[in-house]
């Protein structure tokens, strides 16, 4: 059985959860255009960050929000983040972006400001698109939802895992304590906070490999939606 191409899929969940990892798995497996979400944020976090802007400074984060220029761009099977012509892809990775990023995602008009182009990319369907609130605000109609979990000594052992095979320096417990601090804020914000859609489908995947959630996922699907074609 295949899938029906104009399907919105989504999958939130907490940092280290999977999401990523999964989520381009499933998209490719599929034949589907992978949407990730944190990565506008961090790229918002990003400029944010260079331009020397506090994460309260709603003022200047709204004026950089009005002016910012974000891209996406498939390249070699990856997405690319493109800020005003500056591939940011890569920069964008660290720890330092990830909590300021969580941090800005707090602030309304960041939030407000991204979703038009979130939107804009699911408008046609055929997307798996993962982050905080794909499922309960961004496209709250998509066919399936999915919410992923994971222990936080385990998700902070991917998060240790990924960071040292990109060749940075870094500390178990430090990443240990910053997921924590990012679990508060993502879950504890007033807007679009992090929890799973009431019609979600939650994975636990503490103990799960990639391949194993990624067939659970399509097979779910399949028996929803599937077209037979
Ligand atoms: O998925 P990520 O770690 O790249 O996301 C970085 C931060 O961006 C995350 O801690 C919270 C924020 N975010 C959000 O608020 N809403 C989303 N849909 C995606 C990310």
């Amino acid at each position: 059985m295949s899938v029906n191409h104009q399907l919105v899929v989504t999958i939130d969940g907490p940092a280290g959860s999977g999401k990523s990892t999964v989520g381009k798995a499933l998209a490719e497996k599929i034949s589907y255009v992978y949407l990730d979400t944190g990565a506008l944020y961090r790229a918002v976090a990003y400029r944010a960050h260079n331009e020397k802007i506090m994460p309260g400074d709603g003022a200047h984060l709204s004026k950089l929000c009005n002016e910012i220029v974000i891209s996406l761009e498939t390249r070699d099977g990856g997405l690319r983040i493109i800020i005003d012509g500056d591939d940011v892809t890569d920069k964008i990775r660290t720890e330092e972006i990830g909590l300021l990023a969580s941090r800005i995602s707090a602030v309304p008009i960041v939030r407000e400001s991204l979703l038009s182009i979130q939107r804009e990319v699911g408008s046609a369907g055929g997307i798996v698109a993962e982050g905080r609130d794909m499922g309960t605000v961004v496209f709250p109609r998509a066919d399936i939802k999915f919410y992923l979990v994971a222990d936080v000594i385990e998700r902070s052992r991917r998060r240790y895992d990924e960071l040292i095979e990109r060749g940075e320096s870094v500390d178990f417990e430090e990443i240990y304590r910053g997921l924590l601090v990012r679990d508060e804020q993502d879950s504890g914000r007033s807007i679009a906070p992090l929890r799973a859609a009431e019609d979600a489908v939650i994975i636990d995947t503490t103990y799960r490999s990639i391949d194993e959630v990624v067939d659970t996922m399509k097979r779910i699907i399949e028996e929803r939606c599937g077209n037979g074609a």
